[in-house]
């Protein structure tokens, strides 16, 4: 652990590029939020304090950032949000005694990874400080990096405020930066706002250090792995970045098969096992797991799944739910949360699932909806069947005991249970409990009646 280095994170922006009533650094790219993504490439390095600078939507923003359990994290409020140095002057009395070197980044770079902050520490021992930079084909908006003849940084400048001969600088400020703690303190007491914005910039501390003679590092970095996301197409480009890199990793390290990854979607934070094949069209979001050796899609949603090991998910949404080890769902399944599917089971075409359990080997191969039920193992469950769970005010529970046979068309219509080897009759409304081992048949009996389409039209199919 580095004990003598902290982080501040600025985020406290409310991004108006975005166009958005959330807070910027809130927006989610690879189903991570963009602050997050920046604390999780922090975490690594288990630094002795990381200070979140918090303001536009300061609660759900702190909220965001203490809900990822890093060590050492603590939000300070910026209430008003008068620029980046502004934002690192509030967070700074924060800074426990022992700190020698402060890393400022901001809450919307999300490809940032832990392997470049590392080097930027790396990069700002025995300096001042140290900062990361990039060439960009494009660098527009961004600050521009000035450098003196013998190519020593000299100073920023912000794109607002770069005259026609500085805008031709392709090599950019990416907002990174390690600095000795003491020159810190010292530019931060000597920053105005005297330029385009009004704002009190932090890049001026850069030309202030540099003014003392103190040499300030810039390493140039991948545009990619520093580009800022300032509004909604950015955002979407950083996402693409961010799913592709993990799909690189769980196909190269896992050894995932991905049929086509430009039409794959698998947030950071799912994972895949070895063998798997991810077919197109397959969105996996929000602490999905998949195990080995299993298949998944085409056209599959599942946010929050757990699959197990050799089970087959074919167009399908699932939410909040478990598929047990060689299961196999769909094509056209619905599950819905609370659903759980045990070992070898089957929830075949147009089956809806909604806080219901279904034991190993129990199968339900078409056109049913069970809900708030509990089914046992090795239950068939044929064509048609709905648990008749809500009379309008109250939800009531359905059981399927161990080995049941529950007939096509089946209506069970709940609170009811059906006992274990039980078997329901087709097309029957099942009202009452049906013991182990009965039949339950509830249904009017048929009449058959000879000759009646002669008698009813007389001269018709003849012949
Ligand atoms: C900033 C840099 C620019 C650099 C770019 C890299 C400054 C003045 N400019 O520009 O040189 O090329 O990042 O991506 O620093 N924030 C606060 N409080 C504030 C203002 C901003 O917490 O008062 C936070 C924002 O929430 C954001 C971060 O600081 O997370 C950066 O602010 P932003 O407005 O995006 O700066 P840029 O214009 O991108
Ligand atoms: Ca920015």
């Amino acid at each position: 652990m580095a004990h003598d280095v902290a982080a501040i994170v600025l985020a406290a922006g409310k991004g108006t590029r975005f166009r958005s009533d959330q807070a910027k650094v809130l927006h989610r790219a690879a189903g991570r939020s963009l602050v997050g993504h920046v604390l999780e490439a922090l975490r690594p390095l288990d630094l002795a304090q990381v200070i979140v600078v918090v303001g536009h939507q300061a609660d759900e923003v702190r909220a965001e950032a203490e809900a990822l359990g890093i060590t050492g994290l603590s939000t300070v409020i910026q209430t008003e949000q008068r620029g980046t140095g502004h934002a690192v002057q509030q967070a700074m009395p924060a800074l426990a005694d022992g700190i020698d070197r402060v890393l400022v980044l901001a809450g919307d770079t999300p490809m940032i990874t832990s392997a470049w902050l590392e080097r930027l520490l790396e990069d700002s021992v025995g300096v001042a400080g140290a900062m990361l930079t990039a060439r960009l084909a494009d660098p527009s908006g961004y600050g521009r990096v000035l450098r003196d003849r013998e190519d020593q940084v000299e100073g920023i400048v912000e794109h607002k405020d770069a005259s026609p001969a500085q805008l031709m600088v392709r090599e950019i400020n990416a907002g990174m930066y390690a600095m000795d703690r003491g020159r810190l303190v010292g530019a931060l007491a000597q920053l105005g706002d005297d330029n385009e914005q009004g704002e009190i910039y932090l890049t001026d501390v850069v030309r202030l250090i540099t003014a003392d003679d103190e040499p300030f590092a810039g390493t140039e970095a991948p545009a990619e792995v520093i580009a800022g996301v300032n509004d909604r197409t950015q955002l979407a480009e950083a996402a693409a970045i961010l799913r592709r890199d993990h799909l690189l990793h769980l196909m190269s390290e896992v050894g995932v098969s991905v049929l086509d990854p430009s039409a794959t979607y698998v947030d950071v934070d799912v994972e895949v096992g070895r063998d798997t094949v991810l077919y197109p069209g397959t969105i996996l979001e929000r602490g999905t797991r998949v195990g080995e050796r299993s298949t998944i899609g085409p056209n599959t949603h599942l946010t929050n799944v757990e699959v197990g090991d050799d089970a087959v998910v074919h167009s399908t949404r699932g939410v909040d739910a478990v598929v047990g080890d060689a299961a196999t769902v769909g094509p056209f399944a619905h599950l819905r949360a609370g659903t759980r599917l045990g070992v070898a089971t089957k929830v075949g075409a147009y089956v809806e699932t909604k806080n219901t359990s279904l034991g190993d080997n129990s199968k339900v191969p078409h056109l049913s909806y069970l809900g708030d039920a509990t089914v046992g193992t090795g239950v068939n469950v044929a064509c048609g069947v709905i648990t008749v769970n809500y009379d309008g005010t109250t939800k009531s529970q359905t059981t399927i005991e161990d080995d049941a046979f529950i007939g096509c068309d089946t209506m069970l219509v709940a609170p009811v249970t059906i006992g274990a080897n039980a078997y329901t009759a087709a097309g029957s409304t099942i009202t009452e409990d049906v013991p182990a081992g009965a039949l339950g048949i509830a249904r009017s009996r048929q009449t058959t009646k000879d000759g009646w389409v002669a008698r009813r039209h007389p001269g018709d199919h003849e012949g």
